[in-house]
């Protein structure tokens, strides 16, 4: 068993010793910020560790309602609902929007959170293949039956694989329906992708009415609690129709005011965004250069699969290296490719000596000594 022991970084204590660290997902290295540690103590010492009712009642406070006006801030929208964590994002979605859809589409490879959001949701669902659109216009065609309306669903990112869903191909395909939705759970791409690191929707240029996202501030933005932003109708929606934000404790104060402050950091320090996409395109194609097959992608999750080389022993060798990088076998978790796969995240303060050792390293692995 892994046991971290301290706050995840580019360089991070595990079982005892100290490793270059290449997993899990805050990619701008902030859940350990001295700044975002002061923040949540302060917040402590004056809220107490939560509000222990929820905030249909007395449970709001001015860290809960901060971290709604920042994330509408970040994400150019009108108002927003934060939650304890990122996993119930799709429940809320499918419970808020309950009235206005009979049947859900899903991507057989979606993630967990989206699974069970429709096991809550409690209406028929059809899977279709994995990034398939033209699958998904067949499964609409057969299972329809007159006057459904379809809401489809799928994770933005998908969490190993670090593939992006065809979203615009998505939305073309329910054009042809006119009371037609399209969620997205976008835990993977929030911070990540588009200019802004708005997610996917900014990344496409989405601007759909009837498309939605929710997403989690615990990962690239290094704080902690789910997100869903929207028009002030759509959020007073989600409240009325969903009993998860009615009836449960809000995110921690402390982890609260952490993300506050990590929002307005990101906002304030747009060079971070910058610096990843720099370690994201040189991991890459240091990578590609050993012979694996790694797609061109702004996203920091590189998945390596190989049918030749084993990887669990790879991740034992890096580990032999202090190099932690995370082995996840096929079947194991939604996206993992059959053959299993090694997943990499790139922060971006991982050194380009980081990089460079641990792709060396690797290439030690295989016995590739000519790649660069
Ligand atoms: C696609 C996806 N959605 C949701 C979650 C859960 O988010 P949180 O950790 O904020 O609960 C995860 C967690 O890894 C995820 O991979």
């Amino acid at each position: 068993m892994y046991i971290m022991e301290s706050a995840p970084g580019p360089k991070t204590i595990i079982n005892g010793q100290e490793v270059d660290y290449f997993c899990g997902c805050s990619y701008y290295s902030l859940h350990g910020h001295p700044e975002l540690i002061r923040t949540a103590q302060e917040a402590v010492a004056r809220y107490g560790i939560g509000s222990a009712t929820s905030r249909s009642g007395y449970g709001n406070n001015p860290v809960l309602l901060r971290v709604e006006e920042l994330a509408s801030t970040f994400f150019g929208s009108e108002a927003s609902l934060y939650f304890v964590s990122g996993y119930l994002g799709n429940s809320i979605l499918l419970q808020g929007l309950k009235e206005l859809y009979d049947i859900i589409f899903v991507d057989q490879e979606s993630h967990y959170s989206v699974r069970d959001g429709i096991l809550m949701a409690d209406k028929p669902f059809v899977l279709f293949l994995h990034l398939d659109p033209q699958n998904l216009e067949e499964k609409l065609k057969e299972k329809l039956k007159p006057g459904q309306r379809p809401l489809v669903i799928c994770d933005g990112v998908f969490p190993v694989s670090g593939e992006i869903s065809p979203l615009p191909d998505y939305l073309e395909v329910l054009r042809n329906y006119e009371n037609s939705f399209l969620c997205v759970d976008d835990a993977h791409a929030i911070g990540v992708l588009g200019e802004q690191g708005r997610g996917t929707f900014e990344y496409f240029g989405i601007k759909e009415e009837k498309a939605y996202f929710s997403g989690t501030l615990s990962k690239a933005i290094g704080g902690h609690g789910g997100i869903i932003p929207g028009r002030k109708d759509f959020i007073e929606k989600l409240k009325s129709n969903s009993n998860i934000p009615y009836a449960s404790s809000a995110t921690p104060t402390g982890a609260a005011a952490a993300t506050a402050r990590a929002l307005e950091m990101f906002l304030e320090h747009p060079e971070m965004r910058e610096k990843l996409r720099e370690n994201v395109n040189y991991a890459r194609e240091k990578l590609r250069n050993l012979g694996f097959e790694v797609a061109q992608s702004p996203v920091p999750i590189i998945c390596l699969f190989s049918k030749e080389i084993n990887l669990e022993q790879l991740q034992l060798y890096l580990w032999s290296k202090k190099i932690a990088v995370l082995y996840v076998p096929g079947g194991s978790y939604s996206s993992v490719p059959e053959t299993g796969a090694l997943r990499i995240a790139i922060f971006s303060d991982h050194t380009r000596e980081q990089i460079d050792r641990l792709v060396d390293e690797i290439n030690l692995f295989i016995g590739h000594r000519e790649a660069k």
